[in-house]
């Protein structure tokens, strides 16, 4: 790449998250190349400075370039081992341990959330805890999802999706979801008892702002998903979301990885491991 081209991807990045707030110069760089490339090919722009001017020249490809780039690619259960493990081995810890002390009430965030999916799916997992076990009804429970993207983080909230999208969770909790149809679409939306105790809201998780979660100030929670987002970013900010992170979990609190997901070197003291093939850790008595 030429000094003008080099210069024109800077440029593109740097307006870009000036655009949505969200930090791409710290996108691990063969991930960045590769998708603004897939908008060039799209755009049939033969170079990044051909492209920097289009973008200049229609700002309505920030989003297309915005979305390229954030990857909303998830599905109810992803990964369904993951949520088994959480079933059979997380809940009834952490359900136990709150009736014990009588007092508190479980909270779950699901990081990036994307459209919902996630969020959702942990929601059906405490509703079914619930039903299964009556001395665990009287405990509150809650899911926030948040994302970057306000888009998908509207997608979430409506709940409505299609039945591919739902995959297994319609097979084995067909309960949760009532059949609309919307033009010959079959659809399917939330049930709005499940949708009571799952909310979502637009939050950037890289930000150096962020000191508290997106709960609130006195927010602690027992699970934390973050699953298939540091993928995206360079170490510096892996690890500052790890601190965050490390942060807004209760003592002894869960934090679930996605599968490709390493936990930065010098924080595994920090966090004992739950289960090492479903990346599900504890969170330690130190802090770092
Ligand atoms: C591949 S999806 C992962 C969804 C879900 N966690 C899963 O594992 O199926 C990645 C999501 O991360 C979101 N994302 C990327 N950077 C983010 C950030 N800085 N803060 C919050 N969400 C972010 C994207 O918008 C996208 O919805």
């Amino acid at each position: 790449m030429d000094q003008t081209e080099k210069e024109a991807l800077d440029e593109i990045v740097r307006i870009l998250e000036q655009w949505s707030g969200c930090p791409f110069s710290h996108f691990k760089k063969g991930t960045l190349i590769r998708r603004i490339k897939r908008r060039l090919i799209l755009t049939r722009k033969p170079t990044f400075s051909i492209y920097l001017d289009y973008l200049k020249m229609y700002p309505v490809e920030f989003q297309h370039l915005f979305d390229s780039l954030t990857i909303k690619v998830s599905s109810f259960f992803r990964d369904p081992e993951v949520f088994e493990a959480v079933e059979h081995g997380v809940l009834p810890l952490l359900f136990n341990r709150i009736k014990k002390t009588g007092r508190g009430q479980l909270r779950t965030w699901s990081v990036a959330s994307a459209k919902g999916e996630e969020a959702y799916s942990m929601g059906i997992l405490l509703c079914e805890f619930m039903k299964n076990n009556a001395w665990a009804r009287d405990i509150p429970v809650s899911v926030i999802g948040s994302d970057i993207d306000s888009t998908a983080v509207r997608t979430a909230r409506r709940g409505i999706y299609k039945r591919e999208d739902l995959a297994i969770a319609l097979t084995r909790y067909p309960q949760y979801f009532k059949r609309i149809v919307v033009e010959k679409d079959e659809l399917y939306e939330v049930h709005p008892a499940l949708k009571k105790i799952v909310s979502f809201l637009t939050f950037d998780c890289t930000n150096p702002e962020f000191k508290s979660p997106p709960g609130g100030v006195f927010a602690e929670y027992d699970i934390i998903l973050l699953r298939n987002v540091l993928i995206y970013y360079d170490n510096e900010i892996k690890e500052r979301i790890f601190k965050r992170v490390f942060e807004c979990l209760k003592p002894m609190g869960f934090l679930i990885l996605g599968k490709s997901e390493v936990m930065p070197k010098h924080m595994e003291k920090y966090f004992k491991t739950f289960s090492r093939g479903h990346k599900i850790y504890l969170r330690g008595d130190s802090s770092p």
